[in-house]
């Protein structure tokens, strides 16, 4: 889709779609105002039958037969300024049904919001609009897309033309990142596999001069020591990789921001083998990957000036006659042993394995992201990220991102007592604890492998992903990882 930011004369203006705000006592806004003269006073009248819903960020399409727009998309707004979660159901609402118009333009940048300015709405209703526009059509055989092709984002004053340019220019990539995410994170698991991930990263980098991809194979892992991530892939027929996407935008002695994603493209659970209900949705254990994918993509559209190495650990978890047994341990790169008593407990066995290797990089800051269980979903449900970091200011940092972009994390505690769960009769350290805690103790676990490094883990289990009749990917944390990078 094309994105763009302009002083638009809704009167001269034409499009397919004109989204504009109503107010709660039915007054239109200037640029309302504007349309309803030059369309011959249908819109008031249309308003004064009651027909648009009172409901914040309730919608109407009203078709005009006169002036330049085509149809006019109103939005329910409130009395007074709105808080920023209230425009942002704005903005999703209007782009959920400019979606299927050829064109938009969006005049929601005249509405006041408390704490943000002209650029933070952009930016939201570029990334709406977006997000609104992916569908997925890869296998289907009557495959079409939806009609949305360009989106424009009125600028109310010729000076805010620049900051709404701005943040049109990141939401745009925000949204191109999480539609990624979104595409790798659908697609089924005999396509997706850790080869395809890796064709991926070497299609990303082609053309772009500021990314390298590596690909460490099979071999190269053994020789590296790392025990605890082939343990993972060896009941499967698919080989692992750890693929390593390099980000260079910044100077050569700046440290990068090392992002680290599970990339599981289809855990069975192994020979703790999971139930058969839902199984299908653990096609989706990659959505870490994906969403490091996600946010590549996303910094190659905006060429920031830092340096972001993109890691993902790709493996299937399978059972077969050469897959890991519950009791089994192993060596990781760490050099720690590892007690596997569940085989289904596989993406920290892939993910501590990477994170050792992340030093390599002399990171300013690793932050891993993975579904990586089940009980943080208990926990925080779908609409929070699980957060946890070994230094408090990270923790904020990305809190406030979230908040920003509305991809929200809700902060878990790291605390030592939590830590005695994981010790083990025979190794190291086991890759379980008990029944209580379950996310905690996860995270728990990988920080047993980040002790040399500043620290943040994301458990996308809940929010990387919808079940039931919306079944699909979210492209989430992209968002959220995009404006910490930039705000760094
Ligand atoms: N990929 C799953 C986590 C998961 C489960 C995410 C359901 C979203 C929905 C992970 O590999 C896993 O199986 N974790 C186990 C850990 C347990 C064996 C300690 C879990 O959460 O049940
Ligand atoms: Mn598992
Ligand atoms: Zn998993």
């Amino acid at each position: 889709m094309q994105f763009s930011a302009k002083v638009s004369d809704i009167s001269k203006q034409r499009s397919a779609c004109a989204i504009i705000a109503v107010d709660a006592k039915n007054r239109l806004g200037a640029a309302g105002r504007a349309l309803d003269e030059v369309s011959g006073g249908v819109i008031g009248k249309i308003l004064k039958r009651g027909d648009l819903g009172n409901k914040l960020a309730s919608t109407l399409t009203v078709n005009l037969v006169e002036g330049p727009a085509e149809r006019a998309l109103l939005v329910r707004a409130a009395d007074g300024a709105l808080n920023r979660a209230d425009f942002r159901k704005l903005a999703a609402n209007s782009a959920g049904v400019a979606k299927d118009f050829k064109n938009a333009c969006s005049y929601l940048t005249e509405l006041e919001v408390a704490d943000a300015d002209t650029a933070w709405q952009a930016q939201q209703l570029a990334l709406c609009a977006g997000l609104a526009t992916y569908r997925f059509t890869r296998c289907r055989s009557d495959a079409k897309d939806n009609p949305l092709a360009k989106f424009t984002v009125h600028a109310p004053e010729r000076g805010q033309l620049k900051a709404v340019k701005h943040g049109v220019e990141i939401g745009a990539a925000q949204a191109a990142g999480s539609n990624l995410a979104r595409e790798l994170g659908n697609l089924p698991g005999n396509i997706c596999t850790p080869s395809y991930l890796a064709g991926e990263a070497r299609a990303l980098a082609k053309g772009n001069a500021k990314l390298t991809t590596t690909v460490l194979d099979e071999k190269k892992l053994q020789s590296l020591g790392m025990g605890a991530f082939l343990s993972v892939a060896k009941g499967s027929e698919q080989p692992p990789a750890l693929i390593a996407m390099n980000y260079k935008g910044g100077k050569a002695g700046d440290k990068p921001v090392v992002l680290v994603g599970k990339g599981i493209t289809f855990d069975s659970g192994g020979i703790s083998i999971k139930p058969g209900q839902q199984m299908d949705e653990m096609k989706f254990d990659m959505c870490g990957a994906a969403a490091v994918f996600g946010v590549m993509r996303a910094l190659l559209e905006l060429q920031p000036a830092i340096n972001v190495v993109g890691l993902v650990a790709a493996a299937e978890n399978m059972p077969s006659g050469r897959a890991s047994k519950p009791g089994d341990i192993v060596t990781s790169m760490s050099g720690k042993t590892i007690e596997i008593l569940n085989t289904d407990a596989e993406g920290r066995l892939v993910l501590c394995d990477a994170l050792t290797y992340a030093a390599k990089y002399k990171p300013e800051v690793v932050i891993d992201v993975a579904t990586l269980t089940g009980a943080c979903v208990i926990a925080l449900g779908s609409h929070a990220t699980g957060l946890y970091a070994n230094r408090d200011s990270l923790a904020q940092e990305l809190l406030a991102a979230g908040e920003r972009t509305g991809d929200r994390a809700w902060q878990m505690p790291l605390w030592d007592e939590y830590q005695s769960a994981l010790d083990s009769n025979f190794a190291d350290i086991q890759n379980i604890g008990g029944r209580e805690a379950g996310s905690v103790t996860a995270a728990c676990f990988l920080s047993r492998f980040t002790e040399d490094y500043t620290w943040a883990h994301l458990d996308i289990a809940g929010s990387a992903w919808h079940s039931g009749a919306k079944k699909g990917a979210t492209g989430r944390p992209v968002p959220l990882l995009v404006e910490y990078l930039l705000d760094k």
